[in-house]
């Protein structure tokens, strides 16, 4: 019986494949590394062709493991979010480079945007804020500087999309151009309220309809590959962001239900059932999932740096040479003896939403070392997460337990100061990939192994470890004042 189901997680960082089990063990797993182009300061592209080549590379280093093909009843796909590729629908090949969520070279036109009085609009309709973060002024940026894309434009064989939506189409061997409603909720292209994109948006941010993607589902059967790539036809049953696909993985179900994945950046998600929610507090509203046209939805507070600090610390300053060292850094040390960092490295997201904003580094002294810095690093995660909750409860949504998933997750010492910190429990799944679970959870759906969400989470989550806030006020709030002292500086 065809039983397994193969999730594609299309990272920041890297592709990779998984094959889970129909109880949520993940089985087999491949992964390698994606290129990352840095062409000016603020520029992060990516390359498309790469991405599809080490998806199939993945994807056929786990099939055999599931005994072939023919034993999978499903693809779940997942990715990044907000980064575009434009492509030739008649050749499938892409025009250009990628550009990437992180990526902050249309902020001139955000800031045209606002100037032009269209960001209460934006905001009222997509959910989203004028930032260079969201998918549409990076199209836009395509159409105005790259001539093949225009001239594809011009011929009517441009085909846009975000990651998942590539993936579609060269799976289905140009069949589908077809985007789910999670990933197309971040383009600034989509209202909320409507069911594909919005003409009058496109009309708005100069993005032709036509070369823009069909909106559809997260879960049931979205669409099949190629014959010829696996050996069979396989139903692709489930797709979402990767925020969106982590916080079903959590099984943020209900509403009022939160997940904060720490992965290249930290997402927070706040499940808020089926009316679609308005924050005051400069956070974001978007799909959670959607099935049959019905649609879930969510509050995110996004923030771009967290992972990919530990990261510069590792590969620009080399004071680890993993990140799982930070652990013990941290630990080595009572405190940071003032230090104090400001991971604004790609601008800050939110609740602050200042593209322009850098990084810094406060409080340093002969006595700073790598074990000061390194604590500082993951001191800032709490901080930022700090923020979030603030804006959060703000909106009316005050979080009882903070579910954590992703790599950083792992590091215990960041976990208990995040209790510590936003003083509530915090909730850690064994198998921190719930993103990679989530999808499987939408695709274990969607191919009918099970029949809601809710009874694939009971089926297919694992075991979990509570972190309990164990930290006095004082402490916190002296922590809190210089963090705020350090991000008037960014
Ligand atoms: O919105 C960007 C987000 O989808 C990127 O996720 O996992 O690469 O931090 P990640």
């Amino acid at each position: 019986m065809a039983d397994f189901i193969l999730v594609l997680d299309e990272g920041t960082t890297s592709t990779r494949a998984m094959l889970f089990a129909s109880d949520g063990v993940m089985v087999a797993s491949a992964q390698e590394e994606l290129t990352q182009h840095y062409p000016q300061a603020g520029w992060v592209e990516h390359d498309a062709r790469e991405i599809w080549d080490k998806t199939l590379d993945c994807a056929n280093a786990v099939i055999p493991k599931a005994g072939g093909a023919a034993a999978i009843a499903g693809i779940g796909i997942t990715n990044q979010r907000e980064t575009v590729i434009a492509w030739d629908r008649e050749t499938g090949e892409p025009l250009t480079r990628a550009i990437v969520w992180q990526d902050r070279r249309t902020a001139p036109q955000c800031e045209k945007l606002r100037e032009e009085g269209h960001e209460e609009e934006i905001q009222r309709r997509t959910g989203l804020l004028c930032d260079p973060y969201f998918s549409g002024t990076k199209m836009r940026w395509m159409l105005d500087n790259v001539p093949a894309v225009k001239t594809a434009a011009d011929a009517g064989t441009l085909a846009f999309g975000t990651v998942e939506s590539w993936l579609v189409f060269k799976l289905s061997g140009g069949a589908a151009h077809v985007s789910d409603a999670t990933n197309a909720s971040r383009t600034m292209l989509m209202d909320l309220q409507g069911e594909g994109f919005d003409p009058g948006l496109c009309e708005m941010l100069d993005v032709p309809h036509r070369a823009l993607p069909q909106v559809i589902d997260t879960q049931g059967a979205l669409a099949e590959t190629q014959k010829s790539l696996f050996g069979r036809a396989i139903p692709i049953t489930g797709i979402a962001g990767d925020q969106q696909a982590a916080t079903i993985g959590q099984a943020c179900l209900e509403p009022g239900e939160t997940k904060a994945t720490f992965g290249t950046g930290a997402f927070v998600l706040t499940n808020q059932g089926g009316d679609v929610p308005r924050s005051a507090n400069r956070l974001l509203s978007t799909v959670l999932c959607q099935t049959g046209g019905e649609r879930q939805y969510a509050i995110e507070g996004s923030v771009f740096v967290a992972g990919s600090l530990v990261q510069w610390l590792r590969d620009s300053l080399g004071i680890v040479e993993v990140a799982r060292e930070t652990e013990a850094l941290a630990r080595s040390i009572s405190d940071t003896g003032g230090v104090t960092i400001v991971p604004a490295l790609a601008g800050l997201g939110a609740p602050h939403w200042r593209a322009e904003a850098r990084g810094v580094i406060t409080g340093l002294s002969f006595a700073s070392g790598k074990a000061e810095l390194a604590r500082a690093a993951l001191e800032a995660m709490a901080h930022q997460a700090h923020d979030l909750a603030t804006a959060f409860a703000a909106d009316g949504t005050r979080w009882q337990t903070l579910r954590i998933d992703g790599g950083m997750s792992a590091n215990d010492w960041m976990a208990q100061d995040l209790a510590d910190m936003l003083d509530i429990p915090v909730e850690r799944p064994d198998f921190v990939e719930t993103t990679a679970l989530g999808a499987a959870m939408l695709a274990a759906t969607g191919a009918g192994l099970y029949e809601s969400l809710a009874e694939a989470a009971e089926n297919m989550r694992g075991a979990r470890r509570c972190f309990e806030p164990a930290m006095d006020r004082s402490a916190r709030d002296e922590r809190l004042a210089r963090w705020h002292k350090a991000l008037a500086a960014a």
